[in-house]
């Protein structure tokens, strides 16, 4: 890695903290962190991967988008608070169609939301919910997050090298 890198890497993490802030830190956020996701990763470290890397990808691709809205959303996007894999605590039997609405109305209650953060995490889960993301922060999101869950899937603790700081919350 350059220096250049480990430069771009580094304020990249320090501007995620100031931007999670708060919200990373919220009540029911911690919640987050009783739920599994995939294999060894609970909800709330795949929320704050996915918040991380979007950020990562968004900068090194020079997309430009409301950061702000992209880390919040991102961090939010799977704020549904209940374990997918236990059917006694899902709310229905359609968890990859329906947890987007979920967890929207979830963070709409919690969070005061804007409409790029809204539009985000209702629809991250295109293409398997039919209406594509309006904006360019919830196409970031919706791959970063496919690419997360593929990784969490096949890959044993899996944000151990990528970034420690983040995921070992
Ligand atoms: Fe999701
Ligand atoms: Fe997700």
């Amino acid at each position: 890695m350059t220096h250049m890198d480990q430069g771009s890497r580094t304020r990249c993490s320090a501007d995620f903290e100031d931007i999670a802030g708060d919200l990373l830190h919220a009540a029911r956020m911690d919640d987050m962190e009783r739920y599994c996701q995939h294999g060894s990763t609970s909800t709330y470290q795949h929320s704050v991967a996915v918040a991380y890397y979007s950020l990562r990808l968004a900068r090194a691709l020079r997309i430009p988008c409301d950061e702000r809205s992209l880390v919040r959303g991102c961090l939010l996007h799977d704020y549904f608070l209940y374990d997918w894999h236990d059917g006694s605590q899902a709310p229905d039997r359609w968890h990859g169609f329906t947890h987007p609405r979920h967890a929207l109305a979830n963070a709409e209650r919690d969070f005061a939301l804007n409409d790029i953060e809204r539009d985000l995490i209702a629809h991250h889960m295109f293409p398997l919910v039919p209406i594509p993301p309006r904006c360019r922060e919830g196409w970031i999101a919706t791959l970063v997050d496919k690419a997360c869950s593929l990784r969490e899937v096949f890959v044993s603790n899996p944000y151990a090298n990528l970034c420690p700081k983040e995921a070992a919350l």
